[in-house]
């Protein structure tokens, strides 16, 4: 299956993808855990991504779109994925349209994550990641690590992500307004658009999600 997940940051995307990307099989792709990556391993990628990702703004698609396709090139990728936070624009999911045409293959389904703002604040103000692997996340409230502090799955420090910070945080959701809402309605038109509300327990959201791509 080929998938794409779109929601509000703070939605639970990665939450969701983890649990999702294991049940169907496919690998989980995050452009921003890939990024993420980059900045801690210090390469030139990370070095561009990183003003941009502090600022709550889109890395330019020059970049973004380049590295996407690189990693939906390896092996494990060839019979299906799922996307997670990209594409993140329209010219984003032109591209990708355009990569799929080329392989002679489609997307499946586009995921829309449905939580109201406030729930969406809450979600990320309380939320701590792994130091070596971003895709580990926790929150202090609703997914407590059995240690304060400490990733239950590599015992890792957990820490908060530069750009979960209050004002970075209202830009980003702007950012997601403006720039990403647009392609719901792009796959819309495809006929690719199955929308959840993705409030509740993480696996009631996951149950939620299983039946909506089965359907
Ligand atoms: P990215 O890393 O993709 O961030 P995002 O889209 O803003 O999404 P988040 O990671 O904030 O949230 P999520 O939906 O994954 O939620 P999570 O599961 O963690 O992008 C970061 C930046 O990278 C961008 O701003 C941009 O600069 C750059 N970037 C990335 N892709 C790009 C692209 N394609 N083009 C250009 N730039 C790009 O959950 C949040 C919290 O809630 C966690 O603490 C979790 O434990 C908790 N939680 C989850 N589910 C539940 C639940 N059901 N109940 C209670 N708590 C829950
Ligand atoms: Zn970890």
């Amino acid at each position: 299956m080929r998938i794409v997940l779109v929601g509000p940051p703070g939605a639970g995307k990665g939450t969701q993808a983890a649990f999702l990307a294991k049940n169907l099989s496919i690998p989980h792709i995050s452009t921003g855990d890939l990024f993420r990556a980059n900045i801690s391993q210090g390469t030139e990628l990370g070095k561009k991504a990183k003003s941009y990702m502090d600022a709550g703004q889109l890395v330019p698609d020059e970049v973004t779109i380049g590295m996407a396709k690189d990693r939906m090139e390896q092996a494990d990728a060839v019979n299906g994925f799922l996307l997670d936070g990209f594409p993140r624009n329209v010219s984003q999911a032109e591209a990708l349209d355009v990569a799929l045409k080329a392989d002679d293959v489609t997307l499946d389904a586009v995921l829309d994550l449905e939580v109201p703002e406030d729930e969406v604040v809450k979600r990320i103000a309380g939320r701590r990641i792994c130091r070596n692997d971003s895709a580990h996340v926790f929150h202090v409230t609703y997914k407590q690590p059995k240690a304060e502090g400490v990733c239950d799955t590599c015992g890792g420090e957990l820490y908060q992500r530069d750009d979960d910070k209050e004002e970075t945080v209202r830009k980003r959701l702007e950012v997601y307004h403006t720039q990403t809402e647009p392609i719901i309605d792009y796959y819309r038109e495809q006929g690719l658009v199955v929308t959840i509300s993705a409030l509740g327990k993480v696996e009631e959201v996951t149950a939620r999600a299983m039946e909506a791509l089965e359907r």
